[in-house]
């Protein structure tokens, strides 16, 4: 342990059961030595799981559906009573689309379907910062992170219309993060994960193969979220200042490779 957010106040949306990446930021952030209020949609909660997460980080939870703005009021004004100040960092780890879990075609979408992932996945990151700004809410050199994956730079077919949804979570980022970083010195990054074994991500048709390919594909193979939740934390902590605007690859090296020697090799039987 670093003690790399000793003294830090945040916000951590998205731990859903302890496969979640947010879980694991949760419980890095607090042997790092922040406290934070945790956050999920109401739904979420029934299940329970999150007061587990909350009891052993000592954290209060918070319920607010990231689509509904009172909520986002009222979680962001309450943060700070119940830590005592303004927000250090701030974590979106929330993703979900209906066309995925229905199975739907990416070219046979249904649009109310694509309207309420786009909202939940993508637009609840512009309303999160919204909230935040206008409340002053932020510190100095405070730092947002949002989780997206690169299927927002190139075609995973299966991802469907996720695909759409963190090309526009990316853009907010810079868009967003522009401001934020004028106006409050505050540093908006998002990181582009490996595939991961979650609810969210197993949600993906073919989600095993995925993985397999994508850890043969990497030098380093996949990026756990324990390994992500390191990641982030460094993103969170003052070591990092002056990154912002950014789209992070957190990939063992899977963005940039064209072939590795395990996937050749897989084509090349017979054929020598
Ligand atoms: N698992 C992967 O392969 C992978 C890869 C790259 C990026 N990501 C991203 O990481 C993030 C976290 O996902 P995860 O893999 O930990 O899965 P997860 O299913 O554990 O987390 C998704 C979370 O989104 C929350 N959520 C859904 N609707 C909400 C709403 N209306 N308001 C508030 N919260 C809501 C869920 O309750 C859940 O906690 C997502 O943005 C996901 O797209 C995941």
């Amino acid at each position: 342990m670093y003690n790399l957010l000793k003294g830090k106040k945040g916000i951590i949306f998205g731990a859903l059961n302890e496969d979640s990446i947010a879980w694991k930021v949760a419980e890095r952030a607090h042997e790092e030595g922040a406290t934070f209020v945790l956050t999920n949609a109401p739904i979420a909660m029934r299940m329970g799981e999150i007061n587990k997460l909350a009891a052993n980080t000592g954290s209060e939870i918070i319920p607010a559906d990231a689509t509904v703005m009172e909520d986002l009021e009222n979680l962001v004004e309450k943060s700070m009573e119940i830590l005592g100040g303004k927000i250090d960092f701030v974590l979106h780890s929330i993703g979900m689309s209906i066309n995925v879990r229905k199975g739907r075609h990416y070219t046979e979408s249904n649009y109310d379907f694509t309207h309420k992932g786009f909202d939940v996945s993508a637009l609840s990151f512009h309303r999160v910062m919204n909230v935040l700004y206008k409340k002053n809410a932020m510190s100095e050199w405070g730092s947002i992170v949002a989780l997206t994956y690169m299927a927002a730079q190139r075609v995973f077919p299966d991802y469907n219309d996720m695909a759409d949804n963190k090309a526009y979570l990316e853009s907010i980022a810079r868009s967003f993060g522009y401001f934020f970083g004028r106006d409050h010195k505050v540093r908006v990054n998002t990181i582009s994960q490996s595939p991961t074994p979650t609810t969210a991500g197993s949600g993906v048709k073919g989600f095993g193969g995925f993985l397999s390919y994508a850890e043969k594909m990497s030098p380093l193979g996949n990026a756990t979220a324990l390994e992500c939740a390191d990641y982030t934390l460094t993103l969170f902590s003052d070591l990092t200042r002056k990154v912002t605007l950014q789209n992070l690859y957190h990939d063992g090296g899977f963005s940039n490779m064209g072939i590795s020697d395990v996937i050749m090799d897989s084509f090349m039987e017979g054929k020598e």
